[in-house]
């Protein structure tokens, strides 16, 4: 848009409201919704109601009159984007310091529009703008209809003469009306990740937040529920799940305010970076995703997880490699002999990929361990002489894929990279390196730097056509922030960094649009939906013992469909092969144990397991995922996965307490049938030599299997069931 243009529009827009003299509604609804805003005759833009929709859209026109004439503080407090150093005094979705140093901000109404993009999609845009100074705001509100589903952000653009600073620059601020709001918040840390916490929401502000550079999980995912009137379960009541969809620093404030209403202000953290632009330029913030739903959390999950597949994850409806990496059967110590040997392993386990993990690259400082190596990414003459060429070939020759591990943010100070480039690495320049992995992070707020990161992806690609997937790993947080390159902008740093990741992830993007990436990250943690729209999978926590991953995936699948969750099996458990193969079929199955010495039956199971993963592997990754029974609060946690056509369901059940004689007492009941339908049950992944516990040929209809259920006969003996339910 032009930006003098708009400016010469606002008298003519003022002036058009004046006359009118009446307030203006501006409604965005969705399937079940109504988010309905009003510019009033003061040319304030407030929320003025975001809940079920009105069967006649006319009648948002009554809201007002309905919630009482609003006094003085009202307004501020409902704003759609409140402004700081004015007349707000609570919480601020934007604080600028202008060009004269002046710190007052007063938004009002200039126009605003609302385009089709498709039959699913409309995008409402307010423009917002100063009276005073030439500061102006463009609010966006991308609504998806059949999902429920918002995205919020914002453009801030400087029209003033001289640079102006954002000291706060948040995507969202939304405001709620309900008797009292409950928070479910997730904190976790290296493979404790996605533990919730639900807590009634008090008056002030409670912030969720993180400053950890490189990701915004870890510590405090930015995942959050809020539950009005009560806490939502998996059926009841209403839950509005929310993300800032940013991979770096972030800020949620939820503020209860003087009226017992609840601010929800989100955004990029301004944690140390109050943000510089220059005499015309624009700052666009990162989206706000929301999904509003009255029928309970399972329905709000269902709904985002449709959305992203559709919407956000890069290739949500497509499909995805099951695989087998070598990190935890060989670690740094391989050679060409023994990743020869895993290659016609992954042939016989029956899995689509080999994936070569850390520890192939560096010369000068061989990548043998973690210290060393990191950044030098030319193959390791004495461990693969042939170099990576000659693995891709071998794996094409075992009828295999291959896949491999990069971590190209990052550097060891015990590298080539590090000696030749000190200036790219982010460190402070006089203290002391502080370093986590023993490693630090490259610069990626400088664009040389961002050329060599893009060129690392790029010449694995070019050299060898046949890479079918990067594991894209991310092991160190932000330590030390200082970037030389910035120089004075240091405060710039933080979004610079991100700005200068998702230049190089879109880089790759349009290079290579579809071949599967992992979003990885040591200690999980690093998935947001910014993120995502790069990356075909993530990687949930390194903590792959099964009985801890049926929790963390669990929450996880709040917010995530299960497309895009990789699940390796590993030897982290002394669990059931069966149980430790069940778990990670709950989404992107792979393997990272040593096939060679797994016992006969043991071998057999799982390459039965493959199959059988591949017979269902549709109905996880793109039917409705259901939560039967919470791993928090029964012996035995259970889950299905239902087909769009209701034809065919797949139920996990695991026995999650293993105290004596615990198991599955009384029949689970499905959920998402056709009640109309009849069904069969069939008990699949059975371990070799034992019998089903359920009767296949019994038909039972969807609505007994509903309003009854079906015992799945999960104990000790039996500490993990998979039944598939088939429409006959
Ligand atoms: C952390 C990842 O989570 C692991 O799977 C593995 O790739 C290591 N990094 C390699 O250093």
């Amino acid at each position: 848009m032009n930006f003098k243009s708009s400016f010469l529009l606002l008298p003519l827009a003022l002036i058009a409201l004046k006359n009118n003299a009446q307030a203006q509604v501006i409604s965005i609804e969705t399937a079940n919704n109504a988010l309905v805003l009003q510019a009033d005759d003061k040319h304030d833009v407030n929320t003025i109601y975001f809940g079920p929709k009105l069967a006649d859209s006319k009648e948002y026109s009554h809201l007002a009159a309905a919630y009482g004439k609003d006094n003085d503080y009202t307004g501020q407090m409902a704003s759609v984007y409140t402004p700081a150093g004015s007349r707000n005094l609570l919480e601020p979705a934007i604080a600028v310091s202008h060009a004269d140093g002046n710190q007052s901000l007063d938004l009002k109404y200039v126009s605003h529009k609302i385009d089709k993009v498709s039959d699913d999609i409309s995008l409402l845009t307010i423009i917002l703008k100063d009276q005073v100074y030439n500061t102006e705001v463009t609010l966006y509100y991308k609504s998806y209809y059949k999902d429920d589903v918002i995205e919020q952000w914002s453009t801030i653009k400087n029209g003033e003469k001289g640079t102006i600073v954002l000291n706060k620059f948040a995507s969202a601020d939304l405001y709620l009306k309900a008797g009292s709001f409950y928070l479910t918040q997730y904190h976790g840390d290296w493979a404790k990740e996605m533990r919730p916490e639900t807590s009634q929401i008090t008056h002030g502000i409670k912030t969720l937040d993180s400053k950890l550079g490189t990701r915004a999980d870890l510590f405090q995912p930015p995942v959050f529920m809020v539950s009005m009137d009560k806490p939502a379960t998996e059926d009841e009541g209403t839950v509005l799940y929310g993300s800032i969809e940013w991979s770096g620093n972030y800020r949620t404030d939820l503020e209860l305010d003087p009226e017992n209403n609840l601010r929800i202000i989100s955004g990029i953290n301004n944690y140390a970076s109050a943000y510089q632009l220059k005499a015309g330029e624009s700052f666009t913030t990162p989206p706000f995703l929301s999904v509003l739903s009255r029928n309970g959390k399972g329905d709000a999950s269902r709904k985002l997880q449709h959305w992203a597949r559709n919407y956000k994850l890069l290739d949500g409806n497509g499909t995805r490699l099951t695989l087998l990496n070598n990190w935890e059967s060989t670690y740094f110590d391989f050679d060409e002999t023994k990743l020869a040997a895993l290659l016609k392993d992954t042939k016989k386990l029956g899995v689509d990929m080999f994936l070569l993990d850390d520890g192939w690259f560096g010369n000068k400082y061989p990548r043998n361990g973690d210290h060393s190596g990191l950044g030098d990414w030319q193959e390791t003459k004495t461990k693969l002489p042939n170099g990576i060429s000659s693995l891709v070939k071998g794996a094409g020759d075992n009828g295999v894929k291959f896949g491999i591990w990069v971590e190209p943010e990052m550097v060891n100070p015990k590298s080539e990279l590090y000696e030749k480039h000190p200036d790219w690495v982010i460190k402070q320049p006089k203290r002391d390196e502080y370093y986590f992995r023993n490693q630090l992070v490259l610069d990626l707020s400088n664009p040389a730097v961002q050329d060599f990161v893009f060129g690392i992806v790029d010449n694995l690609f070019t050299h060898n056509p046949a890479l079918a997937y990067i594991k894209w790993d991310c092991n160190a947080v932000i330590y030390n922030a200082y970037s030389a390159y910035l120089k004075k902008d240091q405060s710039q740093f933080y979004v610079d960094y991100m700005h200068g990741l998702y230049n190089v992830l879109s880089r790759i993007r349009a290079k290579y649009p579809k071949v599967p990436m992992m979003l990885c990250s040591g200690g999980g943690g690093r998935v947001d939906y910014n993120a995502l729209q790069y990356f075909t999978e993530f990687w949930p926590s390194d903590n792959t013992d099964p009985l801890e991953r049926v929790f963390i995936q669990w929450e996880y699948s709040y917010f995530y469909p299960a497309i895009a969750s990789s699940n390796h099996v590993t030897d982290w458990s002394k669990l059931p092969i069966k149980y430790r193969v069940d778990v990670a079929s709950m989404g992107k199955l792979g393997f990272d144990i040593v096939i060679s010495k797994l016992a006969q039956n043991d071998l057999q199971f799982v390459q039965d397991a493959v199959k059988n993963f591949n017979g269902f592997k549709s109905v996880v990754w793109q039917g409705d995922q259901y939560r039967l029974l919470d791993p928090r609060e029964n012996a035995v946690a259970s889950i299905a996965y239902v087909n769009e056509a209701k034809t065919t369901a797949i139920m996990f059940n695991y026995l999650v307490n293993y105290r004596y004689d615990e198991g599955s007492k009384e029949p689970i009941r499905l959920k998402g049938l056709d009640p109309a339908k009849q069904y069969k049950l069939k008990e699949i992944n059975l371990y070799p030599g034992t019998n089903s516990g359920v009767d296949e040929n019994q038909p039972y209809s969807g609505d007994f299997l509903m309003k009854i259920g079906i015992n799945p006969h999960v104990n000790s003996g039996r500490s993990s069931v998979v039944l598939q339910v088939q429409a006959q």
